[in-house]
């Protein structure tokens, strides 16, 4: 599996974290950090309000700015939602779409993470799509077929020039947050299923050019073994990404991997 024909991309998933004072700083101190980064694509995805601050805080520099979430229509009576123009027209280049917290606390579902996904691609942002199975369903031993359904429903009607786009993230919810990282072995073997997956829905040569992350509890410590893996081409990371330092171990894992 040859890992040159997709980015490598570590993105930090700030969730609801920080404000914009707290925002810029931590950027600042990010910035110069990760500047040798090169090929590998160095992304922040930050609260809405925050948005603003941190596209104008890294301008000149390699990191990109992602919100965490987006809404499907373009505008309209959606009270306390963000279109997918309202954050193009900001400079954000990438948008979070169905974390499991979204899923889990927000009423988040296949379908809704299909319209958005498709919403942001149409307005020319790179989704990050997450997927990933609940602790019981992995110990059903239906893993597989929890992410075949979410990566065929989350994608349904995305072409094959805009999967290309798209980047999945591989998040097992019982690794979120709670310090239990996946192995490099079990999240290599999801990844690897998710570019089968791919593969079928579409043909070899898209799904090697789709990047696919792994998230969860992923931090200095673990990084590199996660990211040697052969179909593990980047990180969704989020309590190691408020920390400089640690994104930073992490982004230079995937320097090194590369
Ligand atoms: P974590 O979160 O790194 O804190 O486990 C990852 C994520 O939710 O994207």
């Amino acid at each position: 599996m040859n890992k040159s024909l997709r980015k490598a991309i570590i993105a930090g998933n700030w969730k609801m974290n920080k404000t914009r004072p707290e925002a810029k700083e931590l950027l600042e101190a990010i910035k110069p950090l990760v500047a040798n980064a090169g090929e590998v694509e160095v992304i922040a995805c930050v609260p809405y309000t925050n948005l603003e601050t941190a596209v104008n805080t890294v301008a000149g520099s390699n990191v990109k700015i992602g919100a965490e979430n987006v809404h499907f229509e373009k505008s309209g009576a959606f009270t306390g939602e963000i279109s997918a123009d309202m954050l193009t027209e900001l400079g954000v280049e990438y948008v979070v779409i169905g974390h499991s917290e979204r899923r889990q606390y927000f009423g988040e579902t296949d379908e809704t993470v299909n319209k958005r996904t498709k919403a942001a691609l149409a307005a020319g942002l790179k989704p990050i799509v997450c997927v990933g199975e609940l602790l019981w369903e992995r110990e059903c031993n239906i893993t597989e077929e929890v992410i075949a359904r979410q990566i065929k429903l989350d994608l349904f009607d995305v072409s094959a020039a805009d999967v290309k786009k798209t980047v999945i993230a591989y998040e097992p919810v019982w690794a979120i947050g709670t310090g239990k990282t996946a192995t490099a072995d079990q999240a290599e073997e999801v990844c690897s299923f998710i570019r089968a997956t791919l593969a079928k829905l579409y043909d070899q040569a898209t799904a090697d050019a789709v990047t696919i992350q792994y998230g969860g509890s992923m931090n200095a410590g673990n990084a590199a073994e996660l990211l040697s893996k052969p179909n593990v081409d980047g990180g969704l990371i989020g309590g190691a990404s408020l920390k400089a330092a640690d994104f930073n171990t992490i982004v230079q894992a995937a320097v090194n991997g590369q």
